[in-house]
């Protein structure tokens, strides 16, 4: 059985100063970990020959990629961390002072709800529909670097959770996912790199 492994970017200068959104780098902690998860990948995957590394187009997620060598790196705009539309680059907090109407509804609905020019759960996990035909169509590991959002809705898709759950799931920074699809369901595995 093949398997897919799961991951966030290595923390961004973003995550650190608490920003959604934004094409930021990683900061040390994050460097770290691709160095981490680099090593992890090729110990894994050693024998598997035509194993292929995705992530989004941004850059924390490519810079998290980087140190990986000795296979293939596919990058998918569908991987792309949820747009947060008018509220990209902001803090939580910033949300909540300039705009509580919007925090408001994302609180009542966080699965519905769509930024104003940005995008919803519902939106995220439509348009992640190509990556999973593509996914459940290869034969060979696939590593998928990519964000919260977008790594809640394909980790629901595979473990079977309900779609209200999608925006709740834990998704840590510095952990892989390791998932086998076997005859008998669904197996997870999961690796803390980093604390
Ligand atoms: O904070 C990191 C991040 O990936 C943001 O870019 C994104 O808006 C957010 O997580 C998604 O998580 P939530 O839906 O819980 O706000």
């Amino acid at each position: 059985p093949r398997p897919i492994l799961l991951t966030r970017h290595g923390e961004s200068q973003d995550n650190v100063r608490g920003r959604i959104g934004g094409d930021a780098a990683i900061s040390e902690a994050g460097e770290l970990y691709s160095k981490k998860l680099a090593n992890f990948v090729e110990k894994r995957l050693k024998s598997e020959r035509a194993a292929s590394i995705w992530t989004s187009t941004l850059q924390r997620t490519i810079l998290t990629a980087s140190p990986i060598v000795g296979f293939p790196k596919v990058q998918w705009r569908a991987l792309d961390e949820i747009n947060a539309g008018v509220c990209d680059g902001m803090t939580y907090e910033e949300i909540k002072k300039n705009r509580p109407e919007e925090y408001e509804s994302r609180q009542k609905d966080k699965l519905r709800y769509r930024y104003p020019r940005g995008e919803s759960y519902l939106d995220v996990i439509q348009r992640l529909e190509p990556v999973i035909i593509e996914l459940e169509r290869q034969r060979a590991p696939v590593v998928v670097i990519s964000h919260q959002a977008v790594l809640r809705a394909l980790y629901a898709y595979f473990a079977d959770r309900p779609l209200k759950e999608v925006p709740h799931i834990e998704m840590p920074l510095h952990t892989i996912i390791e998932i086998q699809m076997g005859v008998t369901g669904v197996q997870e595995k999961r690796y803390k790199l980093m604390d």
